[in-house]
């Protein structure tokens, strides 16, 4: 290709006040299509005010915003026809069975074989053996798997996920975030938004960090590396992280566990 494609998000002088909280003041950043890109910040940051306006669910009061070429504020159904929302509590039924959450939301957006849909999406997030469950006596990570798939109906282009794995354990997390990686190898725009740094570090082609009411720093894991000094050699005694004993124990996800049988504190 000659031409540059044109960002999947495009994000100028967005404002945002509520009273006299004034929430964004001035936000920008673009995300490159096929990217996953991370929104950064601590609590009332403004991270699920951005998620909103940008899919129309709010209107800003300053600043322009598009998504997938169509401009949030004028062409706000073709907008909505782009993207889907994942928001931070699962809005999955609880008395349907996985599969029947799929079909009911194929069904509702019109589409043909929703059953093929179904199970297009149970095979893709690992659910298929407990597709005819109901979602009841799903974890936690299925139930956010079983969310993202749900939002996946009807292939958006552009998705965006508000805090898609607080709450969730280690292991599930990582499940989550595997589901996004393939998301994003299939040419879907990711725009999440995180409180976690390693979610970040994991996940993201580019981080932004939103503070004060404007994006402070955004570039890629290696760029906002190198914002630091260069590191200093010492030698210290490496204690490993409570993560690695945690994985050590119980296994990381799609690897066998080193040392499954381990008791904490036996001898070898
Ligand atoms: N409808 C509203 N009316 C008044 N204030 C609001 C409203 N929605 C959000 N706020 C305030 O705006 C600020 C930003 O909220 P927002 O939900 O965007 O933050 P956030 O970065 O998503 O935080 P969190 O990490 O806790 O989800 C907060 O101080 C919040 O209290
Ligand atoms: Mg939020």
């Amino acid at each position: 290709m000659t031409t540059r494609q044109s960002p999947a998000i495009h994000v100028r002088g967005l404002e945002k006040s509520y009273k006299a909280l004034r929430v964004l003041r001035g936000v920008d950043f673009d995300v490159q299509r096929g990217s996953i890109f991370a929104l950064l910040g601590s609590n009332g940051a403004g991270k699920t005010t951005v998620v909103k306006i940008l899919s129309t669910l709010l209107k800003a009061d300053a600043g322009t915003a598009s998504v997938n070429g169509f401009d949030v504020a004028t062409q706000a159904a073709d907008v909505r026809e782009s993207i889907s929302l994942t928001g931070q509590f699962a809005a999955v039924d609880e008395i349907l069975t996985g599969r029947e959450n799929l079909v009911l939301v194929a069904r509702l957006r019109h589409l043909k074989n929703p059953r093929i849909i179904a199970d297009e999406l149970l095979d893709r997030f690992s659910l298929t053996e407990a597709a005819t469950r109901k979602v009841s006596t799903y974890s936690g990570g299925m139930r956010r798997r079983l969310d993202i798939a749900m939002s996946l109906i009807g292939n958006p282009p552009v998705i965006f996920l508000d805090e898609p794995t607080t709450g969730l354990d280690p292991q599930a997390r990582i499940e989550v975030w595997q589901a996004v990686k393939k998301l994003a190898d299939q040419g879907t725009t990711v725009l999440l938004t995180t409180q976690y740094l390693d979610e970040a570090e994991q996940l993201a082609d580019r981080i932004a960090i939103l503070h004060e009411g404007r994006i402070i720093v955004n570039g890629t894991l290696t760029e906002l590396k190198q914002l630091l000094p260069p590191a200093k050699v010492e030698y210290v005694e490496k204690q490993p992280t409570l993560e690695d004993v945690f994985f050590a124990i119980v296994g990381a996800p799609g690897k066998d566990a080193a040392a499954n049988d381990r008791t904490v504190g036996a001898d070898k």
